[in-house]
């Protein structure tokens, strides 16, 4: 088939354009290669001679209408991301562009046999939460005055009494930031667009993917990256709130997998699933894994900061999804292993480690509480 991969010189891009490769398939990838994710330049592990490579921007309709031409199957997964300040820009690239391609698909009559589109756990926002005396809570975003006071878990707005994190299956909804409003536009565009023209269409929330390839300048993400470098280049990593957050770490590879399968399974298709480890682990114990993975003994500092806006846990239910025959494979040690290595062949990355921290001082997203 002839599969157009839209952000595919970035971190999932590629790895799921490589995989495809191997499968047989004509890949065409549709890139801006937009700073900084590529702050380097072209990427050394796109191979121009196994895909077609199209550079431009998905908001182009001229060029989003080249790069459609004679494809079977889109996956789109270029996207702004970070939990940047300038709002308006997500919904202009993520909502806009999907928008754009059924657009397109339809007034040229465009063959496109299926859309696969690129969401995130970010929609469900902090999830779904018990309190056993009081029932579910699906909370906001802890204000500033509880995380000045290092009050870091949600609380029971009846009791008070911390929340205990339960696992978010598809249908939990909440959206907590433009990024996440803006995957959330994206899951409604695709699905819904998708059945009124009949193209059939999924929609695919990741957790927080980790492996190689994920840019070493996104400014608010790859806690991978940031452990990977600090015991890389021997320097302490900084943990927020006190670490105990847990999050579904899952590796590049199966979500990979998971990407090739919808593509292939017709009851994947008109649905929105997640794509998570099934397990969690506290920040502390990611930290703990990439140290040993490394085999240093550096440690942590943990100064009583936070990043405003961050979710304190979350835990996608990945029931749906393995009941099509999907299941994680690797452990998060492999991702970590594979990363390793991946850092071990890079040139000239002393200036990495504090670029993203550097950025988010700046933005005022990193705060330090009171108490
Ligand atoms: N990595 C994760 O943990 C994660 C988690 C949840 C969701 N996602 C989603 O998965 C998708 C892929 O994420 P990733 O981690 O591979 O990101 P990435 O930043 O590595 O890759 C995104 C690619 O899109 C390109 N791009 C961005 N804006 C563009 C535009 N306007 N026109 C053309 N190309 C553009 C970039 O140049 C980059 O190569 C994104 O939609 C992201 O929102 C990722």
């Amino acid at each position: 088939m002839n599969i157009l991969i839209t952000g595919g010189a970035g971190f999932i891009g590629s790895h799921t354009a490589d995989k495809l490769v191997t499968l047989g398939h004509n890949v065409r990838i549709l890139d801006a290669l937009r700073h900084p994710i590529h702050l380097k330049g072209f990427p050394k592990y796109l191979d121009k001679t196994k895909v077609e490579f199209i550079f431009g921007d998905v908001r182009d309709r001229s060029v989003l209408e080249f790069a459609l031409t004679g494809i079977d199957v889109v996956y789109h997964l270029a996207a702004y991301q970070d939990y940047l300040p300038d709002y308006a820009t997500f919904t202009h690239i993520n909502a806009y562009s999907t928008s754009l391609i059924y657009e397109i698909i339809e007034q040229k009559k465009l063959p496109v046999r299926k859309v696969i589109v690129a969401s995130s756990q970010a929609v469900m926002g902090e999830g779904r939460y018990l309190c056993e005396e009081h029932g579910f809570f699906y909370p906001n975003i802890r204000s500033d005055n509880q995380l000045q006071l290092k009050e870091w878990n949600h609380l029971c707005p009846v009791c008070k009494k911390a929340l205990v994190l339960q696992k978010s299956d598809e249908t939990v909804i909440n959206p907590q930031n433009p990024y996440a409003m803006s995957k959330y536009m994206q899951e409604m565009l695709a699905i819904n667009l998708g059945r009124r023209i009949g193209i059939p269409s999924v929609a695919m929330r990741y957790s927080i993917v980790q492996g190689p390839r994920q840019s070493f300048y996104n400014t608010y993400s790859g806690a991978c990256r940031i452990f990977s470098l600090c015991n890389y280049l021997k320097k302490r990593p900084t943990i927020y709130e006190d670490g105990m957050m847990l999050r579904d770490y899952v590796n590049v590879h199966d979500v990979v997998d998971a990407n090739v399968m919808v593509m292939e399974k017709s009851e994947a298709d008109f649905n929105v699933f997640n794509v998570g480890a099934g397990q969690t682990w506290t920040v502390n114990e990611f930290a703990g894994i990439v140290a040993s993975v490394f085999n240093t003994e550096i440690g942590t500092t943990m100064p009583g900061e936070y990043r405003y806006g961050d979710t304190r846990h979350i835990f996608s239910d990945t029931a749906k999804l393995q009941s099509l025959g999907w299941k994680p494979q690797r452990t998060i040690r492999d991702s970590v292993a594979e990363y390793k290595t991946y850092l071990e062949g890079q040139l000239d990355i002393e200036d990495i480690v504090d670029f993203a921290e550097k950025n988010m001082r700046s933005l005022g997203v990193i705060r330090k509480a009171i108490v």
